[in-house]
């Protein structure tokens, strides 16, 4: 198991099309609960998650369109579907946001970077109960505007989009994984 399961980390990928069926309630509940056991210095918990589905996308929808509108006000409204439409390149998205408690030792980075560790275990367990996912962001994301949409505080730093469902193409993850060249990236330090 212990090999298998650095494999299977290997050959984690990304998926872009992904289509019905969503992940179940229950395989979302799963998985994040067990994503909240990514490493928390302090404990402080500061994962967010916030599920769209169905029509509850169009609230996604519009974050894109506002951003595009706030970047050229002049944009015709024909062109809303172009940007609404992006919140439906899958099933389900996750909106995944660290909620900042002021701490004399844990700083702000250190709370996002918890949910970033999350982030990337919601991946892993998606694609372990055989889901297909991205994790996405883009300008949208860092607003103030972004936050008003989506009732976040001010002080809320959303983390990422993780666009999930079931792989459109079955992409056989053993004959597509990255190449990593290790080498450039890893120093040892010995005496
Ligand atoms: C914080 C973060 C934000 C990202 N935002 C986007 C994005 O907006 N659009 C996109 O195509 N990929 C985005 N990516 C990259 C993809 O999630 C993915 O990692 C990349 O396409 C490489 O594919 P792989 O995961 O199969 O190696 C983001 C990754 C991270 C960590």
């Amino acid at each position: 198991m212990n090999a298998e399961f650095i494999t299977f980390m290997r050959n984690r990928r990304s998926q872009t099309k992904l289509v019905a069926p969503a992940p179940s309630e229950d395989d979302w509940k799963a998985i994040l609960s067990a994503a909240c056991r990514a490493a928390d210095h302090g404990n402080l918990q500061p994962w967010r998650y916030c599920i769209y589905e169905g029509e509850g996308r169009n609230a996604l929808g519009e974050i894109y369109w506002q951003h595009a509108l706030d970047e050229v006000p002049t944009m015709s409204l024909d062109k809303k579907p172009a940007f609404t439409k992006k919140a439906f390149r899958a099933p389900a998205i996750l909106l995944v946001y660290a909620h900042i408690t002021k701490h004399a030792k844990v700083p702000a980075v250190e709370q996002i970077m918890a949910v970033s560790a999350a982030a990337q275990q919601v991946l892993l367990g998606l694609n372990a109960l055989g889901y297909g996912a991205i994790w996405r962001s883009g300008p949208a994301c860092y607003t103030s505007k972004t936050k008003t949409l989506l009732s976040l505080q001010e002080s809320d730093q959303i983390v990422g989009l993780i666009y999930a469902g079931t792989n459109e193409q079955n992409l056989d993850c053993d004959q597509t994984a990255k190449e990593v060249n290790l080498e450039p990236l890893l120093q040892w330090v010995r005496d």
